[in-house]
């Protein structure tokens, strides 16, 4: 379908509560798939959980659990993540469900058709905290002299019989998709890392286990399970459907985005493409490798204890500030900071102080001052017009152009500055002295205004959907008018009308430990 769009997220493993990166990925995916649908496109949105593999299973075992019931226990906490932060899915799903299990086996069979698996023997490294092999080349020396993964996590040398896929057969057709497609594999500098991957060679892949059962079967090897990542890829498929090609498939596959972090991308766009060529399926459009996000620069680690749990921030200080926060402050693709002072200083300065002020100062005082509605009979000024184009070429054309790039802050940036021009147009213009003066150019001021904060409202919505909704709501934009492409009409033209505004934004107070 022309205007179909499907974006992903890395399915997480549910081995422990969510954390603030799973957070910042399932929000910054929910900002696409929000901007995609008021741009227009028919949207489908998955996320999940990848239940699978010796991690899980080891973890599961070290807390006297089955694996089944960690995923259980732990999964359904990611979905109240996403519930929590107003993370709208199409489809959350868990690779432990019979479809899924289906689809890894259908892309098995695919791959297996066209001659690119064969059982031999694996001899080399193997990281469970990662879930990848390694070459003894790519390992580095850990403190006290003991080999690690590049990653820095512990390897262990692991010997069995295992299925292997020609990944070696695939090298040129990839260096071929990265240079033909420079848009595949984003940001740049990722890119050019896996380039140098490539070109160095490629080893065939291990895909398969025997020393453990907590996986999808492989097909007529009734006592292989398939490695972790052959099965966690297929979640894309199988949330269509797959092998089923008539549907949801037909729809929307190949995805449009698989947004994932940026220490997965070679899991993305090496063997993922790879296994796809093999079964003649078409490629993703897009990969884009996001960056970490610091506590205070720090990575989060349970033994530096500075873990927080996104949804103790986001009850601290609302979902609406996280997720405004995580888009505005963090140059998306690289990594950024957070702390408690950081989200409270933005949050007031930029919502509450900026925004919310200008949609509560203006809409109070038509509650109050004009009935609640009024129509503007006067001609607009220049100074009006030129607000009004201003405000609404950053809402309708720099905000969205930004955001199709993915770049929030350099969107979110051209908006403040146009809520910035809204304020002082309020000082300048002082409707609250026209009030007795000059009634109707106070109505012209108003209007004019309405017109902005409808834009500003409106092109907000991805990011702080329910203020920005509120706000919509309490300036009677029906439902229908809430997308990029209504922004087109005035409302300045037509009568306005406030219902019961409400201050969206609270001011927050510095935390403790920062005053
Ligand atoms: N569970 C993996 C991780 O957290 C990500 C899997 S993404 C998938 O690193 F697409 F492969 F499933």
């Amino acid at each position: 379908m022309a205007d179909s769009f499907y974006i992903t997220t890395a399915i997480s493993y549910p081995n422990g509560k969510p954390h603030i990166g799973h957070a910042y990925e399932a929000i910054a995916a929910d900002v696409i798939a929000r901007f995609q649908r008021l741009n227009g496109r028919e949207v489908r949105f998955q996320t999940g959980t990848d239940e699978h593999g010796l991690k899980m299973a080891q973890k599961a075992r070290e807390l006297g659990m089955e694996p089944r019931a960690l995923a259980d226990e732990m999964s359904a906490h990611f979905i109240a993540m996403c519930d929590g932060l107003n993370v709208r899915y199409d489809r959350f799903l868990r690779t432990s469900e019979p479809d899924h299990h289906r689809a890894s086996q259908a892309l098995w069979q695919a791959m297996k058709a066209n001659g690119d698996l064969y059982l031999d023997r694996y001899e080399g490294w193997y990281s469970v905290r990662d879930e990848a092999y390694y070459d003894e080349s790519e390992l580095v020396a850990g403190e006290g002299g003991e080999k690690l993964s590049p990653q820095g996590t512990p390897v262990e040398w692991t010997v069995e019989e295992s299925w292997f896929f020609r990944l070696s057969k695939y090298q040129g057709q990839l260096l071929t998709l990265y240079r033909d497609n420079p848009d595949f594999l984003l940001p740049e500098s990722r890119r050019n890392e896996m380039i140098a991957f490539v070109s160095g060679g490629l080893r065939d892949l291990s895909v398969s286990r025997t020393s453990f059962d907590w996986g999808v079967k492989v097909p007529g090897s009734e006592d292989h399970v398939m490695y972790v990542w052959v099965d966690a890829l297929t979640n894309y498929l199988t949330g269509l459907d797959y092998p089923d090609k008539t549907g949801l498939f037909s729809e929307y596959w190949p995805a449009d985005l698989h947004l994932i972090g940026k220490d997965i991308v070679r899991f993305h766009t090496v063997y993922w493409p790879a296994f796809l060529m093999s079964a003649g399926l078409p490629l993703p459009k897009q990969v884009f490798g996001h960056g970490f996000l610091l506590n205070r620069g720090q990575k989060e680690s349970k033994s530096l204890g500075n873990v927080t749990d996104p949804m103790e921030l986001a009850d601290r200080f609302g979902v609406d500030v996280l997720r405004y926060f995580l888009m505005r402050e963090v140059t998306f693709g690289q990594d950024g900071s957070y702390s408690p002072e950081a989200i409270v200083l933005k949050s007031n300065a930029e919502l509450a102080n900026s925004f919310g002020n200008l949609a509560q100062r203006v809409m109070s005082f038509i509650a109050k001052n004009c009935d609640g509605g009024f129509s503007a009979e006067s001609e607009p000024t220049e100074t009006d017009t030129a607000l009004r184009s201003r405000v609404n070429g950053a809402c309708r054309i720099e905000l969205p152009e930004a955001f199709e790039r993915l770049a929030f802050s350099n969107g979110l940036e051209a908006w403040m500055q146009a809520v910035f021009a809204c304020n002082a147009y309020i000082d300048e213009q002082a409707p609250w002295a026209l009030r007795k003066t000059d009634p109707e150019r106070m109505r012209r001021v108003l209007a004019t205004l309405c017109g902005c904060i409808r834009d500003l409202a409106v092109a907000v919505l991805p990011v702080i959907p329910t203020a920005a909704s509120a706000i919509l709501d309490a300036l009677c934009i029906p439902e229908d008018q809430r997308d990029y492409a209504a922004l087109t009409t005035d409302p300045a033209a037509g009568e306005i009308r406030v219902e019961n505004p409400a201050p969206a934004f609270p001011r927050l107070e510095l935390p403790e430990e920062a005053a």
